[in-house]
């Protein structure tokens, strides 16, 4: 997605603009730009098209680069509105060079916008719909930027994280939002603008969240905001260990440093919430949720973070006894909402700033519905605007395929299926043996990492292909749906994926030796219907690679065998995960894809 960063105050924004744009190339762009000004008014503009090393060379060749600014905006672009080209790339500007703006979100009503302008003679360079912002102000200047833009954004629809200079007073900087992040980070030399709270926190000591519809003016490095017109006083809140940065230390990519981090994940999600001495769940959040009276739960999510709620699904029914559905949330967001104040409506997003996500629970709290999220990222829109969260505890992922947090939600939802079933019908006894087994994962997560070496031969032999299926059932299917995301998203390799007992009702027609089939048969799980299933791949010559639990006896079932740790069956689900994540790792590496970055997609979808 798009990102911003703004700075005005002492320093040189040129050094500080580049340094965060490089932080930031993990979440997917494919443009950057970078604009500056100083109190004369002159300017310095760079844009350049795919990594942000190829807009750092150009504002190194730049000679103006050693000039002294005071303000500066910079920009990752994720293209929605035009190709991939330096004109589309943000900052955009008003036809006089006045206006500088960078945007991220979408202004819908664009093209009305864009033909008015038109009308009035105003000629656009870009196809973007950011450009039409900065004409906008330009054609509403009253003399004061600030009013000026309560003005514009009345007649914006769609989403927006807006940073915007006017040249004619360098020394002040505007911002506001509309459904897209912006932070604000306070530093001792000045004030930032920024899509990533993250980012803030390598620079700034303090942060204050922006809340929609609010204006943020920058001037001198101090702020004020306003909201209505009106100043407001705002939070400060201290940068704390939870935003944390993250370096690759010793490893390749992020991508395998997190898969390696992920014994430490895993009891980071549940330090403060399970007592592994006496079994017992503690978390003032599950106690207080467990007083609500609730009989139905309605899961909203996308992606991974839709994935992992696949399984967590299975668990709130069978040990809370809890009927539960999973929405995905671009779905969910234009389907008939029926409202219920018995059901608990749950989003969970890594990132907390997932738009189909964030507008669907903007839709239910519109009806007053009892919200709860679970996310990664501490302070993001989504955890604000639940009314009750838990954070996943991950630490930063930069990896734009996800896997530490997966498991983190993985092991946050099996607590709360813990925590309401012990409210319900489960049995203490059974919760403990649960539990006792929780404790030991992180052993078995160890055990598979040791063992990452025994998957070379089956990376090189199953690099050749190009088409895979991926089967698995009950509590195995949500885990199966994201091991065959991972291997797409990481070796743009086509993969589906289906629950093995779909196969014959259709998918079975696409069955030939050189689509391989990769499926998760572990004991516990229903081994024996999904070994018939297997049975109906091979009868049609299909070869397989099956994930089994270590010592599994149906050798002839597989041409090729991944075996993961034992566990508790219902605990299943967390151990395919890192083998084949690993897999997916090996090939994408093998056939020479960029693992952390992977072409068209970025880390956080800011957008619908
Ligand atoms: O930040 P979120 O969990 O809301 O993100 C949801 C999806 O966009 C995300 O899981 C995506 O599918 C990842 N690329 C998966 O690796």
């Amino acid at each position: 997605m798009c990102w911003i960063f703004a700075y005005n105050g002492q320093e040189n924004p040129l050094p500080l603009l580049i340094e965060w744009l490089r932080n930031l190339e993990y979440r997917g762009y494919d443009s950057a730009g970078v604009f500056a000004v100083a109190a004369d008014g002159h300017f310095f503009l760079e844009k350049a098209v795919g990594k942000v090393s190829a807009l750092a060379t150009k504002v190194e060749k730049n000679e103006a680069k050693n000039d002294a600014y005071i303000t500066g905006i910079a920009h990752t672009r994720w293209a929605t509105h035009g190709g991939v080209t330096e004109a589309n790339s943000h900052p955009h500007k008003s036809s006089q060079d006045r206006f500088f703006v960078v945007h991220n979100g979408i202004i819908e009503n664009y093209r009305e916008l864009k033909d008015t302008l038109q009308k009035k003679g105003y000629v656009f360079y870009s196809e973007t719909d950011t450009e039409v912002v900065a004409k906008l102000i330009e054609d509403m200047y009253d003399g004061d930027i600030l009013s000026t833009f309560e003005r514009v954004l009345a007649h914006l629809v769609g989403a927006y994280a807006l940073a915007v200079v006017d040249r004619e007073h360098p020394d002040t900087l505007i911002g506001a939002k509309l459904g897209s992040p912006m932070i604000v980070g306070l530093s001792p030399t000045g004030t930032f603008l920024s899509s990533d709270i993250n980012a803030v926190s390598r620079v700034a000591t303090e942060f204050v969240m922006l809340d929609d519809r609010e204006i943020i003016r920058i001037e001198g490095g101090k702020y004020a905001i306003f909201s209505l017109g009106q100043e407001v006083e705002k939070n400060r809140e201290k940068i704390t260990d939870e935003f944390q940065t993250a370096t690759i230390g010793n490893y390749e990519t992020f991508t395998e440093k997190e898969i390696y981090e992920i014994p430490d994940v895993f009891k980071n999600a549940l330090k403060w919430r399970v007592n592994f001495e006496t079994g017992e769940i503690r978390s003032d959040t599950l106690d207080a949720l467990g007083d609500h009276e609730i009989d139905r739960i309605e899961i909203v999510a996308s992606g991974s973070s839709y994935f992992a709620w696949i399984v967590g699904s299975y668990w709130f029914r069978e040990l809370a006894g809890i009927p539960c559905e999973v929405r995905i949330s671009s779905e969910f967001l234009y389907d008939t909402f029926i409202p219920s104040n018995r059901t608990l409506y749950v989003f969970m997003s890594q990132s907390g700033e997932t738009a189909d996500v964030r507008e669907s629970l903007r839709m239910v709290k519109k009806k007053w519905c009892l919200t709860f999220g679970i996310v990664n990222v501490v302070g993001s829109t989504i955890a604000r605007m639940t009314d009750m969260w838990l954070y996943t505890h991950a630490g930063v992922e930069v990896g734009v395929a996800s896997t530490k947090n997966i498991i983190a939600q993985l092991a946050v939802l099996i607590t709360m299926a813990l925590s309401l079933g012990l409210k319900r019908n489960l049995q203490v006894k059974d919760a403990r043996e649960i539990v006792r087994h929780l404790a030991e994962l992180p052993a078995k997560f160890e055990l598979e990492l040791a063992g990452a070496r025994t998957l070379n031969p089956l990376i090189e032999k199953y690099s050749q292909y190009e088409n895979f299926f991926y089967l698995g059932r009950n509590l195995l299917y949500g885990t199966a749906h994201e091991c065959s995301l991972k291997l797409k998203e990481l070796t743009y390799l086509h993969a589906e994926c289906y629950s093995a007992g779909e196969l014959k009702h259709g998918p079975l027609a696409l069955v030939n030796p050189d689509m391989p089939t990769i499926v998760l048969n572990l004991k516990g799980i229903m081994r024996d219907k999904t070994a018939s299933n297997i049975k109906e791949v091979k009868a049609r010559n299909g070869i397989v690679l099956g994930v089994v639990t270590e010592g599994d006896d149906m050798d002839d079932l597989y041409d090729d065998r991944i075996e993961v740790p034992t566990t508790h069956p219902l605990l299943t689900p967390f151990l395919p995960l890192i083998p084949m994540w690993l897999f997916a790792v090996g090939i994408a590496k093998k056939l020479g894809k960029d693992v952390d970055k992977p072409q068209n997609l970025a880390k956080s979808v800011t957008v619908e």
